[in-house]
């Protein structure tokens, strides 16, 4: 074993594949769940944490929205970030674009501008922490269409808080050309577009044909399924899109952490990323799903240095800033 869990604890990383809801530690839900006189059906951390069951995407979506009723104001929105962004910090995030699901939210009668107002708050005190962190608004691909358009209408107004615009939970039976519409409008309009391809679904191929093809998006959600088409492999490398990995989160979902695959996309020079996906449910960090990833597949200090690299070369800041936190990267590799 050649890298340390402190170096990559220590290595400079962005982080662009973390769903805010899937931050809700136990501790911080049954405070919520006290305070907003909410009955959750459990009352320590143990039962919490024994709730935690799931071998499939759709099994840990069943556990994962219902714990969303013990956000109700701003406050409790911009606890949330706060306590992920504390996080992100011990982990040397220095840069994190962040998903949330406002359509979880207003469908239970919470305001956008009370989801927005308080996730905002909280991502500018992730700022004066040091952490230079932004927010991405998901769609929820099991509502409709016209659900996600009303859901892109609302969040106008706040445009200039919302770096991008993502897709995400039940893949199955809602391909991503469902959202043409609503993801051609978002890219006229300037935001940044990404979608979830996420693992072993009916027809991943052609949702992730899809995705390159016809949306045109700037990065993959999971997506490893890609290595079925060696096509699409040289397509992706050839435009430098990028992919955001979560192996631990995938060995939840699935039967393995898809390492293989993301090894082998990463020795073919595409952008292969990791991340935490929902790390309070699966119980990982960023720095962890690196070890993981890591200690499993016997990859070096240069491949993690590789894997960082490529989270901010995939992440949408300025050249500049790039160049400065590789650069930190370097230095970081140096000394280390
Ligand atoms: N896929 C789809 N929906 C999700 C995920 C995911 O990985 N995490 C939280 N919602
Ligand atoms: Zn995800």
């Amino acid at each position: 074993m050649s890298v340390s869990k402190e170096f990559l604890l220590g290595l400079p990383k962005a982080e662009l594949h973390l769903h805010l809801e899937g931050t809700l530690e136990p501790e911080l839900k049954l405070r919520l769940a006290q305070k907003n006189h909410i009955d959750i059906g459990q009352s320590t951390i143990e039962e919490v944490k024994a709730s935690y069951q799931f071998d499939s995407l759709t099994s840990f979506l069943m556990v994962y929205y219902p714990a969303m009723n013990v956000l109700q104001d701003e406050d409790d929105f911009c606890a949330l970030a706060v306590d992920y962004l504390e996080k992100a910090k011990k982990h040397n995030v220095k840069h994190c674009e962040l998903f949330f699901d406002p359509q979880a939210h207003t469908s239970r009668g919470v305001p956008f501008e009370t989801v927005i107002n308080g996730y905002y708050k909280g991502v500018m005190k992730g700022r004066e922490m040091g952490v230079d962190a932004h927010l991405i608004m998901c769609f929820l691909r099991d509502m409709s269409a016209d659900s996600a358009m009303e859901t892109y209408k609302a969040a106008l107004p706040y445009r200039d808080k919302i770096l991008g615009i993502g897709l995400d939970s039940d893949e199955r039976d809602n391909p991503p050309m469902k959202f043409a519409e609503v993801f051609d409008m978002a890219k006229k309009a300037g935001f940044h577009i990404t979608m979830h391809c996420d693992i072993d679904q009916v027809n991943s191929i052609g949702h992730i044909y899809d995705v390159l093809h016809k949306i045109g998006v700037e990065r993959i959600d999971h997506g490893t399924n890609i290595v079925e088409d060696p096509a699409l492999v040289d397509y992706v490398i050839e435009k430098g899109i990028g992919f955001t990995n979560c192996p631990v989160s995938n060995s939840f979902v699935t039967s393995d952490m898809k390492g293989r695959e993301i090894v082998y996309l990463l020795q073919r020079g595409a952008k292969v990323t990791v991340n935490s996906d929902d790390p309070a449910y699966f119980q990982s960090y960023i720095s962890d799903d690196y070890y993981a990833l890591a200690e499993k597949y016997d990859l070096s200090k240069e491949d993690m240095i590789q894997i960082a690299k490529n989270s901010f070369s995939i992440s949408w800041i300025s050249d500049e800033a790039k160049k400065k936190y590789i650069a930190m990267i370097d230095e970081y590799a140096k000394e280390n």
